[in-house]
């Protein structure tokens, strides 16, 4: 299933796009680490980072890599939302922290740890639906449908809504442009599904007008009542941070779900590790979130001009931050291209690093290991079939797992 690398494509070309397991991208990206690992598209001028030293420094400094590209963005069409406004991930200190501060007031690691006994509960529900069977879809079955029943429970949202609130998970996420030239989202998008976009934005909107007047104990409720001095979230912020959630923890978190089993699959013995000793499953998911990280890259925009490695790059510039590359970067991780459920330290940059470092990290961490545990519990052999991919530059994993079981 994997990685036998073939003959790589000159630095030159650009980076191959993410076709099935990411054979050809991952031999482009150890190739150009090697020769060029600051890379710039000679015909657009982006910036490509490729090692874990150099992806770090860009995380880590906000004042010279911005998160707005607002300057890039086409203006925001009339009569549509605009779930990006005021969206944490695409704002810039000092309003950032303050957004960052209020809805970390409400979406607390207690709130986490209260969800629990609810996501093991319903990842009990999922494979019952599913039991006697000996083949499934991993992701119809249960990694697809569970990170959205468990953000929907934490906003609030009924269940009797669930349906359409999964519906919506997909249209949020727009189709990605070119990434060599740093295109981050296709123009005119917004437009080809504005009837579903003003569905939700009035939809979350009633419920945060619901929670205004009466509190109930849910993250809306919460997240309209954080305060931090003296300010507090617009309704307009509110529901783009809803918006948000659901687009950044459902996909993501589903994509974690399966990437785990591709990675035991692909090495021999971890699945019987777990089962000896399941303390080991928190390390074994940090080598797979390394290891096959859902999101590939992140955008950074240049404020200024500046030197990265021993290269200049001006200000303006986008700056194309790749986390499968700083992941497999043999200078931070020994045998770097080695999936090792025991693997630490693990200094992966898969969650980002920074003031924007994932919020839903000990959510995403939790729910894995709930899901992981309770596989290993139920099932004595898990084996995967063979896997259909996501096929779009930005994301590495899959759409369909078939996997065969047999119950323990
Ligand atoms: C395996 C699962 C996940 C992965 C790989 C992931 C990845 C990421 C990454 C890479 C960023 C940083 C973007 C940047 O630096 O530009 C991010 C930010 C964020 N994520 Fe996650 N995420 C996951 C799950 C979740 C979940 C479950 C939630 C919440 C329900 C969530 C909520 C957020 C939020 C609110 C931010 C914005 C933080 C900020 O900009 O200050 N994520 N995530």
């Amino acid at each position: 299933m994997t990685s036998t690398p073939p003959d790589t494509a000159p630095a030159s070309a650009g980076p191959p796009p993410v076709v099935g397991d990411g054979a050809d991208l991952f031999a482009w990206l150890r190739e150009t680490r090697r020769t060029d690992p600051v890379w710039i598209d000679p015909a657009s001028g982006a910036c490509h980072v490729l090692t874990h030293a150099d992806a770090l420094r860009v995380l880590s400094e906000p004042a010279v890599f911005s998160s707005d590209f607002s300057a890039l963005a086409p203006p925001p069409e009339p009569g549509l939302p605009n779930f990006a406004e005021a969206s944490l991930s695409v704002t810039d200190p000092p309003f950032h922290g303050r957004l960052r501060k209020l809805v970390s007031q409400a979406f607390t690691p207690r709130t986490v740890a209260g969800l629990e006994p609810r996501i093991a509960e319903v990842t009990r529900e999922l494979l019952d639906a599913a039991a006697g069977r000996e083949q499934l879809d991993l992701v119809d079955h249960l990694a697809g449908p569970l990170p959205v029943v468990v953000i929907a429970e934490l906003l609030g949202i009924p269940t009797s809504d669930r349906e359409m609130f999964r519906r919506w998970a997909e249209y949020l996420l727009p189709p990605s442009g070119d990434v060599t030239a740093g295109q981050f989202v296709e123009g005119g998008y917004a437009k080809t599904r504005a009837a579903e976009l003003n569905e939700m934005a009035d939809y979350l909107l009633s419920h945060v007008r619901d929670r205004r007047a009466r509190s109930r104990d849910d993250l809306l409720s919460r997240l309209v009542a954080a305060e931090v001095d003296g300010e507090r979230l617009t309704d307009k912020q509110t529901v783009n941070f809803a918006a948000f959630m659901l687009l950044a923890g459902h996909l993501t978190t589903t994509l974690l779900l399966s990437n785990a089993l591709l990675c035991f699959e692909e090495t021999p013995g971890s699945l019987s590790l777990l089962r000896e000793d399941p303390s080991a499953v928190p390390t074994a998911l940090e080598e797979v979130l390394r290891h096959r990280p859902p999101v590939v890259f992140l955008y950074r925009l240049t404020r200024e001009d500046t030197r990265i490695g021993a290269v200049d790059v001006p200000a303006g510039r986008i700056v194309v931050t790749w986390i499968v590359s700083a992941n497999r970067d043999e200078r931070q991780f020994p045998d770097a291209d080695r999936f090792d459920p025991r693997r630490t330290p693990n200094a992966h940059l898969t969650f980002s690093h920074g003031i924007h470092f994932c919020l839903g990290a000990p959510l995403a961490r939790m729910e894995s290991s709930i899901v992981l545990r309770a596989l290993l519990d139920r099932y004595r052999d898990i084996a995967c079939g063979e896997p259909e991919y996501h096929q779009r530059p930005d994301i590495f994993g899959v759409t369909r797992l078939p996997v065969t079981v047999r119950a323990a």
